[in-house]
């Protein structure tokens, strides 16, 4: 066990720090384990607890680690990479690592388009729209929060489906035929805010990454305008480009 020194130069909170990122490295750690309590750190080194609480809100900041309220600090995840080459949606990009995708609705109602999103969506302004507002998460964990405005011609029922058992693309394609096919994606990086912070349980300030995306079914019909905010230290984006047109 890699100890930590008191006459180091290094400050024992930074100490512990390397020690938890080489136990994560090693693999003695795995990502979804418990780590031992803020008391127990403190026995094991011989420092205080004050000194492991900021060693672990510092890897947490850095994405290392998550807390879950009343349950403990765990190991995160590896970042998820989403591949910005092929559509696909948050429930198949979780579930093609292996990891259990779940959702929590924290609104869904109906709203009148305003001139931004009636212009992405190809409707008239003032146009009534689906719009649902979702927290996603990947093994309990949260990812991203989600404001879907939906064109619902053709998916009027949408409203009485439940959202949280069911994935909206594979709804949109298999229950009512509208395929998503094609989408435009911008991305930029953002500050959360204390609401989104308090909802993907990350401090307030960390960085997020916002996404804005329209889904087009068949020939060429907006069916979703989506503004989406992921955990900046939770995921990776990529694409492969070449030169020719
Ligand atoms: C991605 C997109 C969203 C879309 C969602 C659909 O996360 N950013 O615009 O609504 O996928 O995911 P699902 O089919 O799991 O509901």
């Amino acid at each position: 066990m890699r100890a930590i020194f008191r006459n180091s130069p290094l400050p024992r909170y930074y100490q512990l720090k390397e020690v938890m990122r080489e136990k994560i490295r090693s693999g003695e750690w795995k990502p979804g384990d418990l780590i031992p309590s803020e008391r127990e750190l403190g026995e094991q080194y011989g420092i205080s607890r004050m000194t492991a609480r900021q060693a672990i809100t510092e890897l947490v900041n850095e994405g290392l680690f998550y807390r879950e309220q009343g349950k403990g600090t765990f190991v995160s995840r590896h970042k998820i990479t989403q591949q910005l080459i092929r559509l696909t949606g948050f429930t198949e990009d979780i579930q093609a690592r292996g990891q259990r995708p779940s959702t929590k609705t924290l609104s869904a109602q109906m709203v009148l388009a305003d001139e931004a999103t009636a212009e992405r969506l190809h409707v008239k302004q003032g146009r009534q729209l689906f719009r649902l507002h979702r927290l996603r998460l990947a093994d309990d964990e949260p990812l991203a929060i989600e404001t879907s405005l939906i064109c619902f011609i053709g998916c009027e029922k949408l409203l009485e489906d439940d959202l949280e058992q069911n994935s909206l693309y594979q709804l949109l394609e298999t229950k009512y035929g509208l395929p998503p096919i094609e989408a435009e994606q911008e991305l930029e990086a953002g500050l959360a805010s204390n609401d989104e912070a308090q909802v993907l349980r990350i401090p307030v300030g960390s960085p997020v990454l916002f996404t804005r995306r329209t889904t087009y079914t068949e020939r060429n019909q907006p069916i979703e305008y989506a503004k989406s905010v992921y955990c900046g230290s939770k995921y990776t984006f990529y694409t492969r480009m070449n030169r020719e047109q």
